[in-house]
């Protein structure tokens, strides 16, 4: 007989944007005319075309693959010495953060990376996870076994870190001891950022508790504010308590081609029951090599098409481009007197509509056929509140808003 891992019975029936999808091809299906109106405004998906530089290593890695003496069999898993070097010197070194080309570990995705991470972990570690969040790091928390059951939408033996208007979407320490911490910045679902004094409190709350920081920096390259920072490594000490993960996904357009990365410094450390320190670089490298065998040549060469010149200039185009979207969303819906955050150095806009939020989903997929996540599919913490993302044709943006104006009542409150 074969026993199931009965960890998967904890979760939801579906996965938050399954659900979603789910939700809107019923509806598409069950009124195609309207169907036809709909503008997806709910899933982080991107529509702006891969940026010429990249289109342009893709093409030479692939006629490299069509001859011999240039074709690439399987790559070192943990990506090619270009692009690791790239990475070190462009996302690390050039902001004074001492990250080598040999702690980045090249992947398929960030989605992948904070999901697999907490097999490092033991299964008693006690974990740390914001309410609001990206429901990966719960998930498959839930199903490694580290998590009770769910009740009220929070599984037991969880420690969470509310995340409210009250203290500006960014958590505050927790009071009982934690292991493994997870943090994102600019922030999944709610588009807050974090200063480097609320990440300096993050960084030494970990090496006293000898914790570890999951620092997810998958949207930095929408962060304009040169206050902010980028990575965690700028702040001393971080490099002895957290991993950092990043993508190409949202940065290049890369939702369908697929590249980002882990940084695992040397520094980092992990302890067995006795108390002994394990260098978490070495597991992870050991995790890496035994369960993936690389991204894509042609794919890492686009990626490192990112870091030349007129590559930086073109990302830096898409990520302005879906900015214009946000700063649009998020002046419609505060003048219809909804309280936004996000949306500045972000492109997500947490909009607070003091209602049932998948009440408020069904009301904008039925009245003016755009699609947002619910905030409730985040955690507890997100009912009343409803996920914009600005990642559309700026037209059909400004579509989108025109008609939530009609349909949207307006709320009496200040709007943020
Ligand atoms: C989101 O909408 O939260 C993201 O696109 C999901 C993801 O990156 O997996």
């Amino acid at each position: 007989m074969v026993t199931i891992n009965e960890n998967y019975l904890k979760l939801q029936a579906s996965y938050l944007f399954s659900d979603i999808s789910r939700r809107v091809k019923q509806f598409k299906d069950e009124n195609p005319a309207l169907g036809a109106r709909v503008i997806r405004l709910g899933i982080g998906d991107v529509t702006r075309a891969l940026p010429p530089a990249c289109i342009a290593a893709l093409h030479k890695a692939v006629d490299e693959m069509a001859v011999e003496a240039t074709f690439q069999g399987y790559g070192p898993e943990q990506g090619y010495d270009f692009l690791r070097e790239a990475i070190a010197v462009h996302d690390f070194q050039a902001r004074g953060a001492a990250i080598s080309p040999d702690e980045v570990f090249v992947s398929d995705g960030s989605k992948c990376d904070t999901a697999n991470v907490q097999e490092l972990f033991a299964t008693d570690s006690r974990i740390a996870i914001p309410d609001p969040v990206y429901p990966v790091y719960i998930d498959t928390n839930v199903m490694a076994g580290r998590t009770g059951v769910s009740h009220n939408g929070r599984y037991a033996n969880v420690v969470y870190l509310d995340c409210t208007r009250a203290n500006g979407y960014v958590p505050a320490l927790p009071q009982q001891p934690v292991d493994v911490i997870y943090l994102c910045f600019p922030n999944n679902p709610t588009g807050a950022t974090i200063t480097r004094k609320q990440l300096e409190a993050w960084v030494e709350y970990a090496l006293r508790e000898r914790a570890l920081i999951l620092f997810d920096a998958a949207y930095v390259a929408f962060l304009r504010d040169p206050e902010l920072p980028q990575s965690i490594y700028e702040i001393d000490g971080a490099r002895r308590v957290a991993i950092e993960f990043r993508s190409y996904s949202k940065t290049a357009g890369f939702t369908g081609t697929r590249c980002a990365y882990i940084v695992v410094p040397t520094e980092c450390m992990g302890y067995d029951r006795a108390g002994n320190a394990y260098p978490l670089h070495k597991l992870w490298n050991r995790r890496h090599t035994t369960k993936f065998n690389g991204v894509s040549y042609p794919v890492q060469r686009a990626a490192a098409a990112i870091y030349t010149d007129a590559g930086q200039q073109q990302v830096r185009g898409l990520s302005d481009y879906y900015l214009r979207n946000a700063a649009l969303i998020r002046r419609t819906l505060s003048a219809l007197g909804y309280p936004c955050v996000g949306g500045e150095n972000s492109p997500y806009i947490w909009v607070e509509t003091g209602t049932d939020s998948w009440a408020f989903f069904d009301l904008m997929l039925q009245q003016a056929q755009v699609v947002i996540t619910p905030g409730a599919g985040f955690g507890a913490c997100g009912q009343g509140y409803i996920r914009i993302s600005a990642f559309n044709d700026y037209a059909k943006v400004e579509e989108a808003m025109a008609r939530l104006q009609k349909v949207l009542p307006k709320r009496a409150t200040t709007a943020s």
